[in-house]
């Protein structure tokens, strides 16, 4: 009797949700908008000829996140490309992702394959994650279904995350008023290259530079802080860099090596393609100078104003500004209508001590479709260089050669990081190529400089947990040093390009961009702005002009973090500083506040040391064996530790 009513109340207890009633506007998609019990497309639900009343329609990368109060017991859904994609190249993988760990991943599937069922217990979690990924293939035709999705729960209703509203808190305080010289500790040029460095200082103007024992070739310009000449002989030069104001003077040793190696520290700058896609011009390029000096990021050691794709004439275009012969009669290079005169442009931007990046594509066009530098390398090497550039970054797009494996990969690159090395100015190799044939591990031996790690960030937080996994799963730290560093894309802060030209704020959460500079820093990855420069609002300065976290991407030794922890939603990261230090960063990918706590053991060291909260510049006190603090939900702590003597 007592069974039997034990088992009439649990049944009754026990209820199903179906999961397209729940609010999907919180869906985030690479293309078009989730739809209730209808494909993305908006044509009824169907996957290899079945029919479903019920379902999500999305588009790869999907998220749809859902809180579940720990009261879930089941997931059921069948998944599938939806028969509206209607191509080959439709492919995708479902994963279901409960508190952060993996629950169930389907195969690959794509156009016509039969549904897979899915059918995973869900007790005790909280927060549930429902993907759909590109397979890494890219993101075209990836209809993804989630047919009858439901979810069996006993007592509080499932319900869909929506992201609390975050307050953009500035924490980085002003710099102070007497001088101080920011930026690496070390830089490097090659025999006889143009040298152009720019004295990164902070403090009330007017401020006057100077520099002592700077090797016979170079001089710096005592009003601008603009180091230039060029170095005859190898060797390395330790230099003592000044800056002097009204109210004291700073003084810092900087290393100026001569060799072969150049790029010792990563990259600092802006980049325009996503926040200006194809309307990139060259008064975009010139803004983007004026504003780095303006906004006084250049202080801090922001120097790059790199050019994306777009700024070439597209084959057969009938726009008068994109069309025309790519090439002229010798085979060089003809920017299209927006760039008047390339040489004239990085002219102007080295008139103000700052750098110029380029870029174009191994292959015959670029991903945009304007001319790609295939069959023409040794010309377009000869051409960017002459046109005064110091930066190419090299996109693999319509270059075709995967059949051939890793020695494919690297083809194209080992072409083009010879040429550049052959020119007489140095040229930092940005790789782009998404990661494949695990770029990270032969990047350097072709030249690169940097390798992008992975696709295109685009603008869903569970990106960044996929960075992480990838980074610490093949411990990408490993394959970075001085003058090789792992890129996970562009930092998506400010403004950003929005529908029809318009612009947009970044995706990203407050906490979540804080975790962005932070994480980029402790990867030592090139730090590359892809948001509007030209209106920054206090937060993004804010986030982009903290010299002690800048200081971590910078540090002249050059160890990149890796994971050494991770417990539940909580991860630690650390890498060790040239001064003996640790910085370490202490991440929350949950979706609720939590302590993080992260032990000496995990770090390799003992006894007492001083903690520093990096991001407010203050010393927290003296700790020994654990530190712990609470950490926002997807935020994070950067931290400085430094063994007490
Ligand atoms: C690819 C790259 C991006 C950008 C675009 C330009 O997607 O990964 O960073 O350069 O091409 O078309």
């Amino acid at each position: 009797m007592i069974a039997l009513i034990a088992s009439i109340a649990f049944s009754a207890q026990l209820q199903t949700v179906q999961l397209s009633s729940l609010d999907l506007s919180q869906i985030h998609q690479g293309w078009g908008k989730a739809m209730k019990d209808r494909s993305v497309t908006d044509t009824p639900l169907s996957i290899a000829g079945i029919a479903y009343l019920r379902g999500i329609g999305t588009h790869a990368n999907s998220t749809f996140k859902v809180r579940l109060f720990g009261k879930a017991t089941r997931f059921h859904s069948f998944c599938g490309v939806d028969d509206n994609a209607k191509s080959g190249r439709a492919s995708v993988i479902f994963k279901i992702v409960g508190d952060g760990k993996e629950l169930w991943k389907s195969p690959k599937l794509s156009w016509k394959t039969p549904a897979v069922e899915v059918n995973v217990s869900l007790k005790g979690v909280k927060s549930l994650s429902l993907e759909v990924g590109d397979a890494g293939d890219g993101v075209d035709y990836d209809h993804g279904d989630w047919a009858d999705p439901t979810i069996e729960y006993n007592g509080k209703a499932p319900v869909s995350l929506v992201p609390p509203i975050e307050k953009p808190i500035i924490l980085t305080p002003a710099p102070a008023k007497t001088p101080k010289i920011n930026g690496p500790g070390v830089f490097s040029v090659r025999p006889g290259s143009p040298f152009l460095y720019l004295v990164p200082a902070t403090g009330v103007v007017p401020i006057k530079y100077d520099a002592m024992r700077l090797p016979k070739g170079l001089s710096i310009d005592s009003k601008t802080g603009v180091i230039s000449g060029s170095l005859k002989h190898r060797g390395t030069y330790q230099v003592i860099l000044t800056a002097k104001n009204k109210l004291g003077i700073a003084m810092r040793g900087f290393k100026i090596v001569c060799g072969d190696q150049i790029a010792l520290t990563p990259q600092m700058g802006w980049n325009s393609w996503y926040v200006w896609l194809d309307h990139v011009s060259d008064s975009i390029l010139r803004r983007a100078g004026d504003a780095m000096i303006k906004t006084g990021l250049s202080r801090h050691g922001w120097q790059f104003v790199n050019i994306d794709d777009c700024w070439a004439r597209v084959p057969g275009s009938k726009d008068p500004t994109l069309g025309g012969p790519t090439r002229d009669a010798n085979g060089r290079l003809i920017p299209n209508g927006k760039f008047p005169d390339m040489k004239a442009l990085t002219d102007y931007l080295h008139s103000k001590g700052l750098k110029a990046g380029i870029y174009t594509s191994p292959g015959p066009t670029t991903c945009a479709g304007y001319e790609g530098a295939f069959t023409h390398e040794a010309l377009d090497a000869k051409t960017f260089a002459d046109w005064g550039f110091d930066l190419l970054k090299y996109d693999w797009c319509s270059y075709k050669s995967q059949a051939l494996g890793v020695p494919g990969f690297k083809k194209p690159y080992q072409i083009m990081g010879k040429l550049l090395k052959e020119q007489k100015r140095d040229m930092v190799f940005n790789l782009c190529q998404y990661g494949m044939g695990q770029v990270w591990k032969w990047g350097k031996e072709v030249g690169g400089h940097s390798w992008r790690t992975a696709d295109d960030l685009g603008s869903g937080f569970t990106l960044f947990r996929d960075s992480f996994e990838l980074y610490a799963r093949e411990h990408l730290e490993r394959n970075a040093g001085p003058g090789a560093f792992n890129d996970p894309d562009y930092l998506l802060l400010g403004k950003i390009a929005g529908s029809g030209g318009s612009l947009r704020n970044t995706p990203f959460t407050p906490n979540e961009q804080y975790t962005q500079v932070s994480m980029w820093s402790l990867l030592a990855a090139p730090l590359i702005l892809s948001g509007d420069i030209a209106t920054l609002d206090p937060f993004t300065l804010s986030l982009l002009t903290n010299d002690e976290i800048l200081a971590v991407d910078q540090d002249s030794l050059v160890k990149a973090a890796h994971r050494v922890a991770k417990v539940g939603e909580t991860e630690v990261w650390s890498r060790p500083l040239e001064d003996g230090s640790l910085a370490v960063g202490l991440f929350n990918t949950g979706e609720e506040q939590q302590p993080v706590k992260v032990d000496w053991s995990s770090l390799g060291i003992k006894g007492n040391y001083k903690v520093r909260d990096l991001w407010r510049q203050k010393d927290l006190g003296k700790f020994k064996g654990t530190f712990q603090s609470p950490v926002a939900r997807h935020g994070v702590m950067m931290l400085k530790l430094t063994k007490v003597k």
